[in-house]
């Protein structure tokens, strides 16, 4: 069951998360909680609030099928923290409920889904451009996202390193405030540090939403759209 956990989050991690879509069937399944909770991750990432509305509300009024006796409780939490994301006023505040969500998913498996540990895809292609920096960013969080939702401490480690290592000049970065840049870079970074040190869903959940709130932030300041990588 494990296994299957961990292909289908990394076949859809793709898919799923290209097209930030919610799912439209009207029978959830396992699947399309995933593809929902990825459509709000990506939402907030890319600083769109209005684009986390819709997937959230859906994931805040459907269970997962067919779980398991006495999993009600990791279902209230998943359905909080969703209505709270499609009610949030700022993106800071999706971005938190977004990192629950995923700490709900997780608390869920860990307490009833066993079986093999998962492997981890190939690092990023690493460039020195703003693209491929973030394609690396991209890399790192999808990781940190699987380590909550599979759960999988490698995966979490694995991105919170790759996020530290990466280094972009704010002078890259083509932003009207370049200081502000230069912050949320650095933030980005300081987060990848931090969250090797903390164990735990909870916090670690914390950290994420602190961290894609950082990409929104910088995205949103940008004032356009920026293309979708996964
Ligand atoms: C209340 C418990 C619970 C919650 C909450 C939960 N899951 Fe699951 N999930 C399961 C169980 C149990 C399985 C194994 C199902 C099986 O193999 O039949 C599973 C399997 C999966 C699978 C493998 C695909 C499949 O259909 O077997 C994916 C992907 C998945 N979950 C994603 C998520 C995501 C994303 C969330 C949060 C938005 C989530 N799950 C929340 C219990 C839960
Ligand atoms: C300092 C500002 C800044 C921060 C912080 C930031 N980004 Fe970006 N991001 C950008 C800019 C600028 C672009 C547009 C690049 C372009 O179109 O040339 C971009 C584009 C992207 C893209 C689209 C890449 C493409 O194909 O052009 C992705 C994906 C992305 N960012 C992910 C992230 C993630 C994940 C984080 C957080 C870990 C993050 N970014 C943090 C400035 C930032």
């Amino acid at each position: 069951m494990r296994r299957q956990l961990w292909m289908a989050l990394c076949s859809l991690a793709f898919a799923g998360c290209a097209t930030g879509s919610s799912p439209d069937r009207p029978d959830p399944t396992m699947t399309s909680h995933f593809d929902a909770a990825a459509g709000v991750h990506t939402a907030v990432i890319l600083g769109d609030l209005d684009g986390v509305r819709t997937p959230a509300g859906w994931l805040a009024e459907h269970a997962p099928p067919d779980l398991p006796e006495g999993s009600e409780a990791f279902v209230a939490e998943l359905q909080k923290y969703a209505a709270r994301a499609a009610d949030a006023r700022n993106l800071e505040d999706a971005a938190y409920a977004t990192g629950r969500i995923a700490q709900a998913c997780g608390e869920c498996h860990q307490a009833y889904v066993r079986g093999p540990v998962p492997v981890l895809p190939p690092g990023a292609a690493s460039g020195d451009d703003v693209a491929a920096h973030m394609v690396g960013h991209a890399w790192a969080v999808r990781r940190m996202w699987e380590g909550l939702v599979v759960p999988a401490d490698e995966s979490w480690m694995a991105g919170a390193r790759a996020l530290e290592c990466q280094r972009l000049p704010p002078e890259a970065v083509a932003a009207d405030d370049l200081e502000a840049a230069d912050y949320l870079e650095k933030r980005c970074h300081g987060l990848g540090s931090r969250a090797q040190l903390v164990s735990g869903a909870s916090a670690r959940a914390r950290i994420y939403g602190e961290l894609i709130a950082t990409c929104a932030d910088c995205h949103q300041r940008l004032g356009r759209k920026i293309a979708v990588v996964w």
